[in-house]
């Protein structure tokens, strides 16, 4: 061959190879790119299997845009953080408003996300009417049912996950003496449940506290109840652990193996209410203890496969409940008051892209 045949022989295979070389090279680029606009934390924790949720408060996502923005963006699944209480939809007996519930649902479906329906059983945020009603157990056995029955109707076929009781339990691990403990005994429980699963045969049922991430009285107490419920085949698919937590108490005991006897179980076991309070002002010194505390969190539901929904209790401290509730404390979320990320939201980013001992999730 001359010279020039050689030439264009050279030419034909650069001129072949090069569009591959150029796409192999830019998804090798898509591969390693770091934290990144391009990554979200909806994004990243799909690649697991997961959802990350937030608590949406209806003033913020119909006052605020960017907080819709972002809230849209970055999270898989929301949790209407008062809007489907009983004192919201029930707050005269028998008169039912699902409005601002339903208005959420509407944006949820819109983004692609899933909804945890919060909640149908608690002892706080009920109305006058029934905390200071003169009723017989069986008027407020019928008066349960009924709020159940038609709640969970109304929303049949919409949400995921139903916190059917809500904080059920004392931090000794004794159950709560509440209205519904003290009217029908502790098979409120059981038959709260059923009732769900009656309207709502899809919905996954949930029982959800706080105080039960680590191993520790409140948390055997739980375990015993949800083990003697699936002994008596009551429908139960999950258990929520709110993991409101507080840098000066540090870490609850381990959580990881908690989740796992769980899990063991045949439940789904989520993080549901996540938030991590601090003395303020917060010093940056905090603000990295924090994002340590939510990365750590997030590693523990990675390596758990019945993990299936992360979800912080606001995503921004511009709308947290802390401060309200802590005197004192705040900056607990991992967007800031100027809903700009914090290290937490960061760390998150970090656990989620590199996670240290990644399971396949579901079932
Ligand atoms: C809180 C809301 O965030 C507040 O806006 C409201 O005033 C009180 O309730 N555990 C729960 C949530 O299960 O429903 C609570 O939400 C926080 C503690």
């Amino acid at each position: 061959m001359r010279w020039t045949s050689y030439l264009k022989l050279l030419v034909v295979i650069v001129v072949a190879v090069f569009p591959i070389l150029l796409v192999t090279s830019s998804i090798a680029l898509i591969n390693t790119s770091p934290t990144s606009s391009a990554s979200t934390l909806r994004e990243l924790a799909a690649r697991l299997g997961i959802h990350i949720g937030s608590a949406v408060s209806y003033s913020a996502l119909t006052s605020d845009a960017q907080y819709a923005h972002i809230l849209g963006q970055q999270f898989s699944a929301i949790t209407p953080e008062n809007e489907m209480k009983w004192v919201s939809v029930e707050a005269q007996q028998g008169v039912y408003d699902f409005a601002q519930a339903d208005a959420e649902v509407q944006f949820a479906q819109h983004q692609h996300q899933l909804v945890r329906g919060h909640n149908l059983v608690w002892f706080e945020q009920l109305p006058t009417w029934l905390t200071g009603g003169t009723f017989t157990k069986a008027q407020l056995a019928a008066i349960l049912q009924q709020h159940i029955a038609t709640e969970v109707g109304h929303f049949r076929g919409d949400i995921w996950q139903w916190d059917v009781v809500n904080e059920p339990f004392n931090d000794d691990g004794t159950l709560r003496n509440t209205l519904w403990l003290n009217a029908l005994g502790s098979d409120y429980i059981a038959d709260a449940l059923r009732w769900a699963h009656q309207a709502d045969p899809n919905a996954k049922l949930f029982l959800n506290d706080y105080n039960i991430e680590g191993i520790g009285a409140k948390s055997d107490a739980m375990y015993a109840l949800v083990k003697g419920l699936l002994a008596q085949h009551v429908p139960i698919d999950g258990v929520g652990f709110e993991t409101h937590l507080d840098l000066q108490f540090g870490l609850p005991p381990m959580i990881k193996e908690n989740l796992q006897r769980f899990a063991a179980l045949g439940l789904d076991v989520d993080i549901t209410e996540m938030d991590v309070r601090m003395s303020l002002p917060a010093t940056s010194d905090d603000l990295t203890a924090q994002a340590n505390v939510y990365a750590q969190l997030m590693q523990d539901c990675i390596a758990v496969p019945r993990c299936v929904d992360f979800t912080v209790w606001e995503y921004t401290d511009a709308y947290s409940w802390v401060p309200n509730a802590f005197a004192g404390e705040g900056a607990a979320d991992i967007y800031d008051n100027n809903l700009a990320p914090k290290p937490a939201y960061d760390a998150l980013i970090q656990a989620l892209q590199e996670p240290v001992a990644p399971q396949v999730h579901g079932h």
